[in-house]
């Protein structure tokens, strides 16, 4: 017999419409899984949300025999800006295979090693600017690391520096933020109200950022260079298997989305810094180890590998920060077979096109899986312990074929920075009593989180 999936009690007519705060919609998923743990589900404007927030269902459904991405709701919206890109193509869209095989070569650990002077280099002169801030200085992590990450991003794989580590943001910020919001909040909206009120937001943002892509297209155009990077694959290598390559409206479409994709490692970076400061015992045995491997010289590729420790601290940081709060799956759709889709050998049903949405909020701290669920133990993400750890509660970056594609990029970026963070710079908490509390649309951030900074005091 399969039990009831939780639901909270809801209005009459509008059912659940309270539980969820269109303006933080994570935040809310993250208390409701916190409440009903490993799935729940919610009723609005009479359609059925499910939730599944526990480590043994979401690996149940990563299983791509059974189950796939489904693309809907935020995803469908922000199609608006970069139609069938890789993060918003569907399945049966054969963009994505053509997109995926073109793109993915220049994205893998071997391509990256050749960027990462580039990424360190760009880092240190973040570095540098906090360390000249002087006595009572104020920083807010999350604008700041916004502007390395898109810097070193566009740099990285476009070939173009933007400048903005300082001075007036570069508008790509305020679109990805004005694009992302806008694409969360639609769905919950009636149509006419989205069409009357809203279209202006999401199309002034669509513009902004697919400017700053047409333009880093025409800067190479400008300036041709033999530099081998995504711009170049995008704009020159054909799909081996179809023989296609991508018109010029899709290698718009993919340099808008690796931004807001690669938006999450300054998310995730910035909760790094909270978790550093409640944890000083991490950061003295993450400088024990950074002064073992790369002494008083520079951080080179090579110490990467050896920086077992800071590594630990970045999936620690992934795990509890859920800077990738969460992803959508649906069933595969079997012709004919209408039946109910059984989940944990039977404990659950569901209907046979029911979407899921993965909390991860509930999944990387489920209490069945670690102890102590909310303490920052870098030693658990580490050798031996992190390997035996379920592949359910190790979804930051999405799943199979869907999984994220910059992954690579992501944890040699993040690895860079707090590497760099860690060894150079003493950070002091602005607010000592500052409490966790994040808001986001595609990634979710510490909300108003700020900090002191100045150089390590050896
Ligand atoms: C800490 C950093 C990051 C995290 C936690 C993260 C997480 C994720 C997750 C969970 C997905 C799957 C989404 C889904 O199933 O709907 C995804 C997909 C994707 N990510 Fe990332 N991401 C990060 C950084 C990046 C970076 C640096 C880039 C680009 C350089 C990027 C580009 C993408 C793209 C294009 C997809 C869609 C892939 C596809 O469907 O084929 N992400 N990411």
């Amino acid at each position: 017999m399969s039990q009831p999936i939780p639901q909270p009690p809801g209005l009459p007519l509008l059912g659940n419409i309270k539980d969820v705060d269109p303006s933080n919609t994570w935040w809310s998923l993250k208390k409701l899984s916190e409440k009903y743990g490993e799935i729940f589900q919610i009723k609005v404007l009479g359609k059925t949300l499910m939730f599944v927030a526990g480590a043994a269902l979401a690996e149940e459904l990563c299983d791509e025999k059974r189950f796939r991405k489904f693309v809907g709701g935020p995803i469908v919206e922000i199609r608006y800006a970069v139609h069938d890109a890789l993060f918003t193509a569907f399945d049966n869209e054969p963009s994505w295979g053509i997109a995926h095989r073109i793109i993915a070569p220049t994205l893998s650990p071997s391509a990256l090693s050749d960027k990462f002077n580039e990424m360190r280099d760009i880092t240190n002169e973040l570095i540098e600017n906090w360390k000249g801030l002087g006595v009572n200085n104020k920083i807010a992590p999350l604008g700041d690391l916004n502007r390395l990450n898109l810097e070193v991003t566009t740099y990285t794989l476009f070939g173009k520096r933007l400048n903005g580590l300082t001075g007036p943001e570069h508008p790509a910020l305020k679109g990805m933020e004005d694009s992302t919001s806008e694409a969360m909040k639609r769905p919950t909206r009636p149509g006419i109200l989205n069409w009357l009120f809203y279209g202006g937001k999401l199309k002034s943002a669509t513009k902004t950022l697919r400017s700053y892509a047409a333009e880093l297209v025409q800067y190479r155009k400008d300036n041709p260079t033999d530099r081998r990077d995504l711009l170049d694959a995008l704009l020159t290598a054909k799909d081996p298997q179809t023989g296609k390559a991508l018109t010029e409206s899709e290698v718009i479409d993919e340099i808008v989305s690796m931004p807001i994709g690669s938006s999450t490692a300054p998310c995730l970076l910035t909760t790094a810094i909270l978790f550093l400061l409640q944890n000083p015992e991490v950061v003295t045995k993450a400088r024990q180890e950074l002064d073992a491997v790369i002494g008083n010289g520079e951080l080179e590729y090579e110490h990467l590998s050896q920086l077992k420790y800071i590594e630990g601290v970045m999936r620690e940081s992934l795990r509890l920060s859920f800077a990738a709060p969460g992803f959508n799956i649906e069933p595969i759709p079997k012709k004919d077979d209408k039946s109910p889709v059984l989940l944990g050998g039977g404990k659950y049903q569901i209907a046979h096109n029911q979407a899921m949405i993965i909390v991860l909020a509930g999944v990387n701290r489920d209490p069945e899986v670690f102890e102590e669920p909310l303490a920052f133990k870098p030693e658990r993400m580490m050798g031996e312990a992190f390997e035996n750890l379920p592949a359910g509660v190790k979804k930051w970056f999405g799943n199979g074929k869907r999984e994220c594609i910059g992954k690579h990029w992501a944890v040699q970026f993040n690895m860079v920075v707090l590497a760099k963070m860690i060894k150079e710079i003493d950070f002091e908490a602005v607010d000592p009593d500052y409490n966790l509390e994040q808001d986001g649309w595609f990634n979710v951030r510490p909300i108003n989180f700020q900090a002191k900074v100045k150089p390590r005091d050896i």
